[in-house]
């Protein structure tokens, strides 16, 4: 016999025999919010109060345990009770609580669990302490039950790295004591059971002693400091944990602290709005459209894009078929795409069964009729727009009816593209990113006359290969290339008004990106934009101003790292500055007269920002972007952009529009071509809104 209350909405207390059944019921994920923080209180109270029961066991229901503290109330006044009194209240419980969590149990849901008296998996459970992804540290006890269940190394290793770690992991290490097959509840019910009959041992974890690791301590603080420079949470994260051997009361005070503060740094601001930006990008218009069936994917180009596609498409569990126009080309995609799985395998991201299941997937063809029965194809030939109206004029006549035809153009427009063919509503741009298979962010740019389940398939497509997919609308470079090629600029003025590359690299990698846009360009192939800007020359209007120091590195021959030359020089020494580009710099300045100008790294970082802001700021004017967070994630995801900023816009709102528009106005005095004030900035800057406020609206 079995008897259920309700302790509110989210939490029930169900009692069976001796056991009290404590379920926790917060869709999607089941977020600690208020509400589960004082089920879980009162619920664990009441148990307590009732003589029938013996021992308490929570467990969740839906598709997960709990997946953190609830990230939405974040930023707001704290709401009572707080998760760390709500598990020591828990942990302090006078009968015993066991905790069985399934799914992801993650930051504060692991939390919770950690402070029960014993914790039985369900099998195919993920723990982790995702909070350093939001610039957080674990902040109910993590920092101090952690080290108390599985020691510092691991501790410092899960909450630093963040990454999810397997049941049978945590077994392994103490973390979680037992993993059981079966449903949450039964599960929690027989590990109750087993608390009953004295075969599972229960202790509060908050009473076990800690062993002091220093090379753990070491090894994380020299890791942080080289790996994670701009994270403040990391340093305090160790500082906790190091604390670990002093009272989990204490442990805890200084973690709380670290919490509570670290919630209003911007690292952490600008985290938690990049984990919303991954998942805001799928709110599109067509998102209740039907997505068309995808098996079978045809693959036109075997370069580094057709090959890193195809890659991507059979390490998906998709059919390829890949073209090429004659055998050595088709050789050579072949041998990418292996050499892609192959390194894959290498670096245990794939086991070598799943490789040869894929390469078993590939279908190489010289002939274009063999595309009849994809169910999908993306063109990924050279940027020309003629040779691509000739391959969707063919793909018109031989695909089947229903079949998406994508290009991967990274610029060109689709409406010409689809013009071609008899069904432009089955054309649309799905536009990757190079490495193909690596890079997650996946343009989808949706034409005139794409038709909505078209549209739906591209953002099917993009989580099937677990890429971020950005609705784009129709410009020359869609979202990313078209703010590139606007801010692009900045960089080469800074250059030849009298910065070095180097100085501008480093400037922008202290701001923390990757990579400065000189190395950037070195690794892409300075080839590549110069062909782009020859294809521009001819709209190219007299009034801008255009700095030929990149036509003149190319027109040596120097391509960047695949010639060895560029920017920098790329020899068995490493990399340094390339000293006939610095001759060629000079002789640009010398012709044009400019006497060089210091400039210090923060004027190159508000130049170069501050040009990024304006385009990007015109792409949601435009509708090209549907809101300022699409924006964000295109750079995020596909441009490296560093992610405890948030992205451009979310970065724009920390500087304020005012302060926008003054800075464009004063650089407009000397370049009033270049440097324009963006009409939405100005409304903004004039009404005191931000890209966040737009972002709600929509
Ligand atoms: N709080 C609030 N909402 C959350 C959330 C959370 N912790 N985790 C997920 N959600 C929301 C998502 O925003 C999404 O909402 P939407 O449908 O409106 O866009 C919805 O739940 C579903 O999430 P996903 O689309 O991500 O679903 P998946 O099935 O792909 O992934 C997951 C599930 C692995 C649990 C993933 O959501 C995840 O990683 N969540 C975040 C986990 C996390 O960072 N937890 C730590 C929080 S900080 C913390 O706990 C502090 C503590 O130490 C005090």
């Amino acid at each position: 016999m079995s008897e259920t209350r309700a302790i509110n909405d989210v939490i029930s207390l169900e009692t069976v025999g001796k056991v009290g059944l404590v379920c926790i019921d917060n869709p999607p994920v089941n977020a600690s919010s208020q509400a589960v923080r004082q089920g879980l209180l009162d619920a664990v109270a009441a148990a307590n109060d009732d003589d029938a029961i013996e021992v308490i066991a929570i467990y969740a229901a839906g598709r997960t345990f709990v997946a953190g503290a609830d990230i939405k109330e974040f930023g707001k006044p704290p709401l009572q009770p707080s998760l760390p009194d709500t598990i020591n209240a828990i942990e302090a419980s006078a009968k015993p609580v066991i905790s069985a969590p399934h799914g992801t149990a993650l930051g504060g849901g692991l939390e919770i669990c950690m402070g029960t008296h014993a914790r039985v998996g369900v099998k195919g459970l993920r723990v982790g302490l995702p909070e350093i992804n939001l610039g957080l540290l674990p902040g109910a006890g993590g920092t101090q039950r952690g080290p108390r269940l599985m020691g510092m190394e691991h501790t410092l290793d899960m909450a630093l790295s963040g990454r999810m770690v397997t049941g049978e992991e945590a077994l392994g290490w103490g973390l979680i004591d037992r993993l059981e097959d079966g449903a949450p509840r039964d599960v929690a019910l027989s590990a109750a059971e087993a608390v009953l009959d004295g075969t599972l041992p229960t202790r509060r974890t908050g009473e076990l002693p800690v062993e002091v690791d220093d090379a753990a301590l070491d090894a994380a603080r020299k890791m942080v400091e080289k790996k994670m420079p701009n994270l403040a949470s990391a340093p305090k994260c160790i500082e906790a944990v190091e604390r670990a051997t002093g009272s989990v009361e204490d442990g805890m005070k200084f973690e709380r602290e670290c919490f509570m503060s670290l919630l209003k740094h911007p690292s952490s601001e600008g985290m938690r709005h990049a984990f919303f930006a991954e998942r805001a990008v799928s709110k599109i218009p067509e998102a209740n459209a039907t997505p068309r069936e995808i098996r079978k994917i045809g693959v036109i180009g075997g370069g580094t894009m057709g090959s890193g596609i195809a890659t991507a498409a059979l390490t998906s569990g998709f059919a390829v078929r890949l073209i090429e126009v004659a055998q050595d080309g088709l050789d050579r995609g072949v041998g990418a795409i292996t050499k892609n799985l192959d390194g894959a395998v290498k670096r245990g991201k794939m086991a070598a069964d799943k490789r040869d299941a894929a390469m078993a997937r590939l279908e190489p063809s010289l002939n274009m009729e063999d595309l009849a029965d994809v169910d999908l194809v993306i063109e990924a030939v050279f940027e020309d727009m003629g040779v691509k109206k000739d391959i969707f004029g063919q793909l018109d006549k031989i695909c089947k009816a229903g079949a998406v035809l994508a290009s991967n153009t990274s610029y060109l427009d689709i409406n010409e593209i689809a013009s071609a063919t008899s069904r432009p509503e089955d054309v649309i741009g799905l536009h990757f990113f190079s490495p193909a298979n690596i890079m997650r962010l996946l343009e989808v740019v949706v034409a005139d006359k794409t038709a909505p389940e078209v549209v739906a398939t591209g953002f099917a497509l993009a989580k099937k290969m677990k890429k971020i997919g950005v609705r784009a609308g129709v410009c020359d470079g869609f979202i990313g290339n078209r703010i590139l090629a606007y801010y692009g600029k900045t960089a080469g003025y800074l250059v030849e008004d009298g910065a070095s590359p180097q100085q501008v690299d480093q400037a922008l990698e202290n701001f923390g990106f990757a990579m400065g846009p000189f190395k950037v360009g070195d690794l892409a192939g300075l080839d590549i934009g110069w062909a782009n800007r020859k294809r521009m020359a001819p709209n190219r209007p007299n009034a801008e101003r255009y700095v030929r120091i990149h036509d003149k590195i190319c027109e040596e021959g120097m391509f960047g790292r695949k010639t060895g030359q560029g920017f920098y020089i790329y020899d068995d020494n490493g990399i340094r500055p390339n000293p006939r580009t610095l001759e060629i710099i000079d002789e640009e300045r010398a012709a044009k007269g400019i006497t060089p100008k210091r400039f210090t790294d923060e004027e190159i970082v508000e130049r170069y920002m501050t040009a990024m802001i304006s385009e990007a700021a015109r792409v949601v004017e435009d509708g090209i972007a549907l809101r300022p967070i699409d924006v964000d994630a295109v750079f995020l995801f596909g441009y490296g952009f560093p992610r405890f900023r948030g992205g451009p816009l979310h970065y724009a709102d920390t500087i304020g529009a005012k302060e926008l528009v003054a800075r464009i106005e004063r650089f407009a005095e000397d370049d009033s071509y270049y440097w324009n004030v963006p009409d939405i900035l100005r409304r903004m800057a004039a009404d005191g809104t931000t890209f966040a406020d737009l972002n709600k609206e929509s």
